[in-house]
């Protein structure tokens, strides 16, 4: 099997790890990847949203799968461009992919479907967003509809914030098209958790939960970024309870979606809170989540392409899917700076003493081979994943790797998993 694995993050360079295993992978191409995918398969320098460059690549060289990190490629119609040249792909076609490109689409479907979510509204209008405003209870949350590289997302505990927020998106156009229209709906509040499932078209197979820590700072403090680290399982959802969470927020989704004849292939990851009145669903994505990616993969105790190509075929049900038992966890490194403006070109060491301890995996995200040395090219540079045999051994290993590796201005924070270690 020829795969072409689209996008350049650790969840990539996890992908290209695991599908590297599989006895049925005769040739990797990550497009365009990053230092640590080149080791694993050829890097191809085209970019997540060139269709036309991607669909010709997968054409001339045989491509008999194609794996779609991001949702961008997904909401964009990848799946459809390579449909037109008959080229199978992993991942939802660009109607489904709305689920994540439109909030607007997820929270219709949401009510349509009985999904428990915050109470919204949706507006097209800036007038009539800031009426709503004022008149509204407070704390709120405003959100551009379209994508906003997970920066469309404000929580507003005054109606003075609220107001800014929906003045930058549908006045300012911060986010360009993507704010010309919005969604508000009431804060909640609780713990997060992320619930992925793979789906195809009918039959949903859950993943082991997991966690992000999406704030930059310990203790869940300052701007939202895209993941500093996750681990799996997560105790505040418990093995025993993942049936019901595919019943109450992913089997209706993939129903619906069959119903109206855009069948959900692919990965449906739903961002949960856990209220006092039970849990919601706060978001949609349509794909593994970046860094959850890296300790689920972590965890799978199997043939992804497997997996991958049942899921396509419609015979998920066929598949008999495995995770080990040990917890992982994934640390990542950022560039000091991230989420805003950082530094790149700086030397990493010490990633060959990392990965030799047990249990460790250094997956590279925003990461470049210069010679022999890899630099770092991005905000979140490195995923230092391990597996333990509970969360305080996997973060334990974890951190002892990311203390065996350098770069200038790195950048981690040291609480990955704590809320976890709490539970237990
Ligand atoms: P989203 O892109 O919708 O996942 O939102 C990003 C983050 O914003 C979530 O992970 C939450 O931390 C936060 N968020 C989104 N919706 C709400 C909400 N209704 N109440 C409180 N926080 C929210
Ligand atoms: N880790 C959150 C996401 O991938 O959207």
């Amino acid at each position: 099997m020829r795969i072409l694995i689209v996008g350049s993050g650790g969840r990539e360079h996890a992908l290209a790890w695991k599908l590297s295993q599989s006895p049925k992978v005769t040739q990797l191409y990550i497009a365009p990847g990053n230092g640590g995918t080149a080791a694993l398969g050829q890097n191809v320098p085209i970019s997540d949203d060139d269709l036309p460059g991607l669909t010709s690549f997968a054409k001339d060289n045989a491509i008999d799968l194609v794996v779609i990190g991001p949702e961008l490629p997904l909401v964009l119609g990848l799946k459809e461009a390579l449909a037109q040249s008959g080229i199978p792909c992993f991942g939802p076609s660009a109607f489904a992919a709305q689920l994540e490109g439109s909030k607007a689409f997820a929270k219709s479907v949401m009510r349509d479907t009985g999904v428990p979510t915050a109470n919204f509204r949706v507006f097209d209008d800036v007038e009539a967003a800031r009426v709503h405003v004022a008149e509204r209870d407070m704390p709120c949350v405003v959100k551009a509809d379209g994508l906003a590289a997970g920066k469309g997302v404000v929580v507003c505990s005054t109606r003075d914030e609220a107001l800014e927020a929906v003045n930058d998106m549908m006045a300012k156009q911060i986010f360009g098209k993507a704010g010309e229209r919005i969604v508000i709906e009431d804060a909640l509040k609780g713990e997060e958790a992320s619930f992925l499932a793979f789906c195809d078209g009918t039959t949903v197979v859950c993943m082991p939960s997991s966690q992000d820590h999406k704030a930059i700072g310990e203790g869940d403090t300052g701007p939202n970024t895209g993941g500093m680290g996750a681990y799996s399982p997560a105790p505040i959802l418990p093995h025993e309870d993942y049936e019901m969470m595919a019943d109450l927020v992913i089997r209706p989704i993939v129903r619906h979606m069959g119903t109206v004849d855009q069948p959900f292939v692919g990965i449906l990851y739903a961002g949960i809170m856990y209220t006092e009145d039970g849990p919601k669903v706060l978001e949609y994505n349509v794909r593994f989540g970046d860094p959850e990616c890296q300790p689920l993969l972590s965890r799978l105790d199997g043939d992804l392409a497997e997996i991958m190509q049942a899921c396509i075929d419609g015979t998920l049900a066929d598949v008999d899917i495995r995770w080990k038992p040990e917890t992982a966890i994934c640390v990542v490194l950022a560039a000091e700076g991230y989420p805003a403006s950082y530094p790149k070109g700086m030397a990493i060491t010490g990633l060959d003493e990392a990965d030799a301890i047990s249990g460790v995996k250094v997956f590279q995200a925003g990461t470049t081979l210069d010679g022999d040395t890899v630099r770092t090219a991005g905000g979140r540079v490195l995923g230092v994943t391990a597996l333990g045999s509970d969360l305080a051994d996997a973060k334990e290993r974890a951190y002892k790797a990311v203390d065996a590796i350098h770069f200038d201005n790195c950048y981690f924070r040291r609480d990955i998993g704590d809320k976890g270690l709490r539970r237990d």
